[in-house]
Order: structure tokens, then sequence, then C-alpha cells
């Protein structure tokens, strides 16, 4: 198994990607803690994976949680070898309704929660040897496809991962971003998926575990030499844009 003897930190991994997750890196060998603020999900999740998993309650936006939690997983596993930055918020709302309030509180979980996870990992991961980081971004941190914070705070999370990747490459920490399309999970409950799936190019909303397949992959030393990249998962969403513009251009000449 590609992450046999590796130890990996997981976060808003009490459901939805974060649990998937948490899933397949088990599956491929390595010991996981997965970290929410939803406890009683989280510890179903540990339980249901097993002896490889511990749960532990981890708000990303305060620094010295994770520094506890850095330290129970480095006393738990004897290293920590990856992490995945996957909690996060969203929001969806005109221009006009985004608040001063909403745009901190949504910042604060996705970008700020990303660098404090990676100051965080970053001596323990020295301690090993080096590492890898897989930070969860979105299509909407590609493309103008989510809320304005939302969106913002995604395009936050591919310059942290890529100036972050720069900075640590010497110590042999990787960092790579992965940004899937639509889910089907607990984030995207209003999103009327069944006709979204339609207009898709491969016709079809992704598992979360397909996800989880390709950020095992960038866990593992599989992907020795990649860093600092941006991973597009999403069943051909980004290929819309200009496609959809031309297709319905037919109805106007
Ligand atoms: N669902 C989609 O279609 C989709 C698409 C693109 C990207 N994503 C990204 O995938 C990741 C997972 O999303 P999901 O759809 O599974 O969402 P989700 O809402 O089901 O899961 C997010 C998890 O983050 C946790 N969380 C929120 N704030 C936290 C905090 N302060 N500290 C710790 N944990 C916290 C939540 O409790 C929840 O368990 C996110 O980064 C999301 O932006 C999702």
């Amino acid at each position: 198994m590609r992450l046999d003897g590796k130890s990996a930190i997981v976060t808003g991994s009490a459901r939805g990607l974060g649990a998937s997750i948490a899933r397949d890196l088990a599956r491929e060998g390595a010991r996981v803690m997965l970290c929410d603020i939803l406890e009683e999900q989280g510890q179903d999740v540990a339980r249901s994976i097993g002896d490889a998993a511990i749960f532990r309650r981890l708000d990303v936006t305060k620094s010295g949680e994770w520094a506890d939690s850095v330290a129970e997983a480095e006393s738990a596993f004897g290293s920590v070898d990856v992490l995945v930055n996957n909690a996060a918020l969203i929001e969806q709302v005109p221009f006009d309704e985004v608040t001063e309030e909403l745009f901190r509180a949504i910042f604060e979980v996705n970008a700020l929660g990303t660098f404090l996870g990676m100051k965080a990992v970053a001596p323990a991961m020295r301690r090993a040897g080096g590492g890898s980081i897989v930070n969860i971004s979105s299509t909407a941190g590609i493309h103008s496809s989510g809320g304005l914070a939302y969106g913002g705070s995604k395009f936050a999370i591919t310059g942290l991962t890529k100036t972050a990747a720069h900075m640590l490459g010497p110590e042999k920490i990787r960092i790579n971003s992965v940004h899937p399309g639509w889910m089907r999970t607990p984030q995207t409950e209003v999103v009327p998926l069944d006709w979204v799936a339609s207009l898709l190019p491969l016709r079809t909303i992704m598992d979360t575990a397909e996800v989880a397949k390709l950020v095992s992959f960038l866990a593992s030393d599989d992907s020795s030499m990649i860093t600092g990249s941006e991973y597009l998962i999403d069943a051909g969403a980004l290929l819309m844009g200009a496609r959809d513009i031309v297709d319905r251009m037919a109805d106007h000449m």
C-alpha cells in the first residue's frame, strides 16, 4: 500500500469529502487523525475506519488548538507526514449581501485555517525528514464560479500553496492544491445536482471517493517530484465556459 508507515492529519473530516479522504488514506495504509468541530460525527467516522484512525476536536482558526493537535498526532503515531487542509465554509450570495462579518468568517476558516495548518505541521515534517501537504481549493479557486468570499478564499489557497511550496521545497515538504468540481456532500444539499450533471461533459456528479484517490496519490511518495501544482478534478465542469457561449450562439445568428 502506497501510504504504509505514513501518518496523516485531515481537517473537516467528520463528513463529506474530508471523511472520504480519511478513509482512503487509511485504505492505503496510513494512520489518520481526523479533526473537526463536529465531535460526535467525527468520532463515528474514526470508529468506522478502525484502529488506524483517531479523532480530535480542532477548530482550524485557532493556532493553540493546531499546536496541541500536531503534538498529539506526533506522540500517537511517531511522526506527521501528511496534512490535508480540507475544512471550509461556503457562501454563495449576491455581491451586496457579502458583509465584512461574512467575509472574515469565510477567510478565517478557508484561508487562515490553511495557513495555520501549514505553520503548525512544518516543524513536525522537518523532524520527519519531509512531508506532503494537500490543500483543498475548488474550481472556484481557478474560475469565478463561487461566491465572492468563498471564491476569494479558494484563490488565496492557490497562492498560499505555491508560495509555501517554494519556501519549504528545500526541506522536502511538498505542497499541492486540489480543485474539485461539484460533489454530493452536505455542502451541496441545496444545489440541483442532477440538473448540473446533465450539463457536464462527463454527465455525472463526482463521488467524493474519486477526489480522495487523487489526494492519496499527492500524499504518497508516488508524487515525490510534484510540488506547487494545481490539480483540477471536475468531471469537465471548467470546459463549459466559452463552449456554453458558442453552443447558445446559434440561437442568436
Ligand atoms: N461539495 C462540493 O461540491 C465541493 C466543490 C469544490 C470544493 N469543495 C471543497 O471540499 C472541501 C470539503 O467540502 P464538503 O463539500 O465536504 O463540505 P462539508 O461542509 O460537508 O464539510 C466541511 C467540514 O469542515 C468542517 N469545518 C467547518 N469549519 C471548521 C473549523 N473552523 N474547524 C474545523 N472544521 C471545520 C465542517 O464541520 C465540516 O465537517 C471544502 O474545502 C470545500 O470547499 C467542495
